[in-house]
C-alpha cells in the first residue's frame, strides 16, 4: 500500500502547555488532529470548567487561519475537586472529562491525588453523570520499581476503583504493559489509549548503547514483550482501544540534563509514526478504527467530516523546533520517518 486515506482522525490525549509555546504545539497537532484531548497539567492546573474555558480560548487563539481545531478540555483533579465542579463539568460542552494523577508521579502531578479512596465521592458524581475518568496509572511509592509501577496500580487501585463503580467510564492513559492491555480488556466499561512511542520503541530505545533523554517519558517505556502486546491490541480492531499521542513538549535544556524531565515530542509526526507502527504488521487497514473512530465512539461524539491522506514516502524530521525562547527536540529529530502526511 502507497497511499491510505482516513477519517480525519483525533488526538485523544495530549499536552500542548501555555503561553508562547502555544505557537508551536497548536499549529503542530491541528495539521494532524480535527480534535484533541488536552491535557490540564498546567502550573497552576486547570481545576474549574472556568480555568478550562479560558485555556480553552488561549489555545484558539493560536489556531493557524488555514485550518479547523477543536480543542476539547479536561479538568484536573484533585482532593479538593467538588461534586458540584462534577455537575458543572457535565453541563459544559468544552470539558469531557476529569483526569487524574496520582500525587508525583509525573510532571507537574504534585497537585493531584494521594488517597484515591478520599475521591470516592467525586467518582460516584463522575459515574452518575457519565463524566469520564481519564487515569495516569502508576503508582507513587518510591520503593517500587519504575518498570513494575503500571501493573501494580491496576492491581492495588484501578482494579478496586472499576469494581466499586462499574459505570464509571474510566480510560487507562497510555498504556505501556501486557497487564494494562488485559485489563482494558477484562471490563466494557475501560478504554486505554495508546502512544506513538510505546507502539514503535522498547526501553532498548532509551538505555542500550547510552542514555537518551528524548525517549524518556512516564511511564516508562517497557520491554519487547509488552510493546508487542500494545500493538497487538491497537491494530486488533477492538474499539476498547484509540489514539493518544501523550506528545508532551519540554525545553532541549530541561531533557539534556542531569535529571532529565519525562515526556516525548511527537506531535509533529503523529499519524506518520502511527503509520509505520501498523504498517510494522501489516495492518494499516486498522488505522482508521483506531484514529478516526474508537475515540468518539466512547467520548459520544461524531466522527469527524473530511479525510487526510498518508503517503509511502520517507522525509527526514527537523532537528529542533522553537519553544518558546527555547528549542524542542522532536522524536527522530534528524531522522528519517517512512510515512508522509499530505
Ligand atoms: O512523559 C510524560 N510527560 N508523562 C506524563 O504523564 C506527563 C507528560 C508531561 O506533561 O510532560
Ligand atoms: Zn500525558
Amino acid at each position: 500500500m502507497q497511499h491510505i486515506t482516513l477519517i480525519r482522525p483525533d488526538d485523544w490525549h495530549l499536552h500542548l502547555r501555555d503561553g508562547d509555546a502555544l505557537s508551536t504545539t497548536v499549529p503542530h497537532t491541528a495539521r494532524q488532529f480535527a480534535r484533541a484531548i488536552v491535557m490540564p497539567n498546567l502550573t497552576p492546573p486547570v481545576t474549574t470548567v472556568e480555568a478550562a474555558l479560558a485555556y480553552r480560548q488561549r489555545i484558539l487563539a493560536a489556531v493557524p487561519a488555514d485550518l479547523n481545531f477543536e480543542p476539547l478540555t479536561s479538568l484536573y483533579l484533585t482532593p479538593a475537586t467538588t461534586r458540584d465542579e462534577v455537575a458543572r463539568a457535565a453541563e459544559c460542552p468544552h470539558v469531557h472529562a476529569f483526569k487524574l494523577y496520582p500525587a508525583g508521579a509525573t510532571t507537574h502531578s504534585e497537585a493531584g491525588v494521594g488517597d484515591l479512596k478520599g475521591i470516592y465521592p467525586v467518582l460516584e458524581a463522575m459515574e452518575h453523570l457519565r463524566v469520564p475518568l481519564l487515569v495516569h496509572g502508576e503508582v507513587t511509592d518510591p520503593g517500587t520499581d519504575i518498570f513494575d509501577r503500571e501493573r501494580l496500580f491496576i492491581e492495588r487501585e484501578l482494579a478496586p476503583m472499576a469494581e466499586r463503580f462499574p459505570g464509571l467510564r474510566l480510560v487507562l492513559e497510555h498504556v505501556t504493559t501486557r497487564e494494562g492491555i488485559d485489563f482494558v480488556r477484562s471490563r466494557p466499561q475501560l478504554a486505554g489509549t495508546l502512544t506513538a512511542h510505546h507502539l514503535l520503541y522498547n526501553r532498548n530505545a532509551l538505555l542500550a548503547g547510552g542514555v537518551r533523554p528524548h525517549y524518556f517519558c512516564l511511564p516508562v517505556l517497557k520491554r519487547e514483550t509488552h510493546r508487542q502486546a500494545l500493538l497487538e491490541a491497537a491494530t486488533s480492531g477492538n474499539p476498547q482501544f484509540f489514539l493518544g499521542t501523550d506528545s508532551a513538549p519540554h525545553a532541549q535544556s530541561r531533557k539534556e540534563t542531569a535529571c532529565g524531565c519525562a515526556g516525548c515530542y511527537t506531535a509533529h509526526a503523529a499519524m506518520e509514526l502511527y503509520a509505520e507502527a501498523f504498517d510494522s504488521v501489516g495492518r494499516l487497514h486498522r488505522l482508521e478504527s483506531f484514529a478516526s473512530l474508537n475515540g468518539p465512539r466512547f467520548y459520544g461524539l461524531e466522527p469527524n467530516r473530511g479525510t487526510v491522506t498518508l503517503t509511502r514516502q520517507a522525509w527526514t524530521a527537523p532537528e529542533t523546533y522553537p519553544l518558546g525562547s527555547e528549542s524542542l527536540v522532536p522524536l527522530r529529530a534528524g531522522e528519517s520517518i517512512a510515512w508522509k502526511l499530505a
